[in-house]
């Protein structure tokens, strides 16, 4: 796949040819990111191919050639050009069964010849590059969600992007809010960091911000809303992180080897939702058999036992205090506007960045390491310090006091 002469550096081969690949949650800036990474790898001389899907494509060696012309123009794009999922090379899911594809995706790569393998992700992709480089591929990582939850670095691409959506979202409800004197909880990303809806909290001036790392008190809130109503406020704003807790509630199991299941719960399916084919009785597959037996245009049909919903976060603690205080409550979820779109430039800024200094590193062969955010540098940081650690919002961190500072409510007792 390469015709570039062999050059030789400190008297080993000089990399030749590099792979990048995005998985996890997408997010804006991924394009931009995989624009400098390949624009600066080329710089130096190196092919870079780019595998569809995240680490699927690795496994099933799909991938594209990325070259100049591949990677003009998308620096202002969405989503990213080369696909992502959630899949774990070590537990992917082949045709129904779960299988350890690692071997396979070190074989591709090295039959590949790629020196390197580029993985734009958070926390999960972090797990599973590093789970790759111990398996012997040259890793390099970019730090890349919107939930900035990732360690050793000041921030992560997308995060910017999303922040600016959700403050505009809040912007937005303050209006309508104050027309209607309503309380309205906008419900904003982030399981197991707080980041997004402190950072757009307090952007957007939230009357209250409910953060996975502060367990809240449903009355200390009501109390907090009830108090400023008094004093002649007669709207509300809270901001709540999908993952925040109430005092009497535990954190769920955010190990991401447990994605699918995290999924599953978050769809709704759990207690009396259909079971997987393979945990199925012999009898269940043979009821489903009868019951999927159709005609060819039959239209296919829903499931016949119901799904149970859980109740969004947002709309339990706006149910709670409408009751408490008496006030006309709505909720708004953002989901996944807050992924879409064209990422600020802050955040083409910070892609263009870490993905030049990737090629460079690269181009110095050192590998197995994480481009960090350090002020207006980016370093590189041990991959192996990053892999399985999640950065939350320390309770000490200047924001928190910021808000508080501000007569934010952050839903613990005061
Ligand atoms: O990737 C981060 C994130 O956006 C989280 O904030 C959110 O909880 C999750 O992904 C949503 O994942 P999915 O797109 O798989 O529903």
């Amino acid at each position: 796949m390469n015709n570039i002469s062999n050059k030789r550096k400190n008297g080993k081969t000089a990399p030749r040819s590099i792979g990048i690949l995005t998985a996890g949650g997408d997010c804006p800036g991924l394009n931009a990111a995989i624009r400098a990474v390949a624009k600066s790898a080329m710089h130096y001389g190196i092919q870079v191919v780019g595998f569809l899907d995240g680490f699927r494509g690795l496994v099933e060696n799909r991938y594209i050639r990325l070259d100049d012309s591949t990677v003009s123009g998308i620096i202002t794009l969405g989503g990213t050009l080369l696909g992502s999922s959630r899949d774990k090379p070590h537990k992917m899911n082949m045709g129904g069964s779960i299988m350890d594809m690692t071997d396979v995706a070190v074989a591709n790569a090295q039959r590949l010849n790629l020196d390197c393998v580029v993985c734009l992700g958070g926390n999960g992709t972090q797990k599973n590059a590093y789970r790759l480089s111990q398996k012997g591929l040259n890793i390099i990582t970019l730090p890349k969600t919107i939930d900035n939850d990732v360690v050793l670095t000041d921030t992560c691409f997308g995060y910017d992007t999303a922040k600016c959506i959700a403050t505009e979202a809040i912007d937005r409800l303050h209006t309508t809010a104050s027309s209607h004197h309503r309380l309205i909880a906008v419900e904003i990303m982030g399981h197991s960091a707080g980041w997004l809806a402190l950072g757009a909290g307090i952007a957007g001036g939230a009357d209250v911000i409910l953060i996975p790392e502060i367990k809240y008190d449903i009355h200390a809130i009501a109390d907090y809303l009830t108090a400023r109503r008094h004093r002649g406020k007669r709207f509300s704003i809270i901001a709540v992180a999908e993952g925040a807790l109430a005092v009497d509630e535990k954190p769920e199991d955010d190990d991401d080897d447990n994605d699918e299941a995290k999924s599953q719960k978050k769809n709704g399916k759990q207690n009396g939702d259909k079971k997987s084919d393979d945990t199925k009785s012999d009898d269940a597959k043979s009821d489903d058999a009868k019951s999927d037996d159709k005609t060819s245009d039959e239209s296919p049909k829903l499931p016949q036992k119901p799904i149970m919903i859980r109740e969004p976060k947002v709309s339990r603690i706006v149910r709670e205090l409408q009751e408490l205080t008496g006030i006309d409550a709505r909720m708004t979820q953002l989901g996944h506007v807050q992924r879409g779109g064209t990422p600020t430039p802050a955040d083409r800024l910070l892609c263009t960045r870490l993905g030049a200094i990737a090629g460079e590193l690269i181009a110095a062969r050192q590998y197995d390491v994480m481009v960090a955010v350090r002020g207006d540098d980016c370093v590189p940081v041990p991959l192996k310090d990053v892999a399985g650690h999640v950065r939350t919002v320390p309770e000490d961190h200047p924001w928190i006091k910021t808000a508080r500072l501000l007569g934010s409510c952050m839903g613990d007792v005061p």
